[in-house]
């Protein structure tokens, strides 16, 4: 069987499938399941700035009930009644008692002060390693790119400064120059990027008209994306490469390694084909591998990347322009 051995941010993994964060990472049993299938990490879901507010706000409130009572500081948040962030240390603890693999824990905050306070709590339970989840979408028309760059950089710092375990940020799809945002927050401390975030909209229904939160699992296509900056990052950033989005198969992880990526992360596919989906993706890819008589990882890694591609159009504009300015793209016309 070939050899799977993979490094994530220094870390040994004995495989490149990790099993991204979810509310199936928030479970014991599915946990377990996770590490059973052959998973070769895990990333706690994660623990959110609204968490940690609304247990400040519970303890102000505590301190000032008889004074003022917010009768509707609890409605704000009607979801996180008990998840408290304490609740989630607990958590991310007894996950990394339980399971062998490595353990990332992942923060998704607001504040300056509670990225940096919450990181080193996060740190304290024993994980192997951080990721900070830049979920934030642009609400102000005052805020330019710039100023949500240079916040999500100096958080970056911040955090990393004498931490003492690795971080990897999850990147945004939205940046203007994703190339390099990235070298950006490599040079800034984080030791992985993981590429991409998964962002969820609000639809509407117009029957209703209400809004709704569907929340929609990926699709193969979109690892297409990750598998695109995976081949432009490959030997350009010291920081290690992790996609994520839409890989559902041991044929998606190859592609991945092929471009360039050093793991990956699966969650769609966990839910799409169960937990036992991890141990297909293993023997998938082994099989390729063996039937292409690669030996480890690193015999492939990056042979498709732009750095190493016999194709000089893989990455550029160029294959885009061919592609819309054939007479019949998608052969529908007859
Ligand atoms: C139900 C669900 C919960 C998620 N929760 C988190 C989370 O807490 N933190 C996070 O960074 N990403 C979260 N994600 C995003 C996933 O980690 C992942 O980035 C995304 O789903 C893309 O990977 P996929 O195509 O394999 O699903 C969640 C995704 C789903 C479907």
């Amino acid at each position: 069987m070939a050899d799977l051995k993979s490094v994530y941010m220094g870390i040994e993994l004995k495989n490149p499938v990790i099993a991204g964060a979810s509310e199936l990472t928030s479970n014991m049993d599915a946990i377990k399941r996770i590490e059973d299938s052959g998973a070769g990490a895990l990333v706690i879901k994660s623990l959110f700035e609204e968490q940690i507010q609304l247990e400040r706000a519970r303890f102000d409130e505590e301190q000032h009930k008889y004074d003022d009572i917010h009768a509707e500081m609890t409605s704000i948040y009607p979801n996180l009644e008990h998840s408290g962030p304490e609740q989630h240390l607990m958590w991310v603890r007894k996950t990394k008692e339980t399971v062998s693999v490595p353990v990332f824990a992942s923060l998704n905050a607001v504040n300056q002060e509670t990225w940096v306070e919450w990181a080193k709590k996060l740190r304290d339970t024993g994980v192997d390693g951080l990721e900070l989840n830049f979920f934030a979408n642009p609400e102000r028309h005052e805020e330019s790119a710039e100023l949500l760059e240079q916040e999500q950089l100096d958080t970056v710092r911040a955090v990393t400064k004498d931490l003492g375990i690795p971080v990897s940020v999850k990147l945004s799809v939205f940046y203007t120059a994703p190339l390099a945002t990235a070298k950006r927050f490599g040079e800034a401390g984080a030791a992985g990027l993981v590429l991409f975030n998964k962002f969820f909209h609000p639809d509407i229904d117009p029957e209703a008209e209400k809004f709704a939160l569907p929340l929609n699992l990926s699709t193969t296509t979109d690892s297409r994306l990750p598998l695109r900056y995976a081949g432009l990052l490959y030997g350009d950033t010291r920081a290690s490469v992790c996609t994520s989005g839409g890989i559902m198969d041991g044929l998606d992880v190859a592609k991945m390694i092929l471009a360039g990526a050093d793991v990956v992360q699966v969650v769609s596919t966990l839910y799409r084909n169960k937990i036992t989906q991890i141990g297909r993706i293993l023997n998938d890819l082994s099989a390729w591998m063996d039937g292409k008589g690669y030996a480890s990882l690193a015999d492939f890694r990056g042979k498709l990347s732009r750095k190493n591609s016999t194709d000089p159009w893989a990455y550029k504009r160029a294959q885009y322009a061919k592609l819309l300015m054939k007479p019949d793209p998608l052969e529908i016309i007859r």
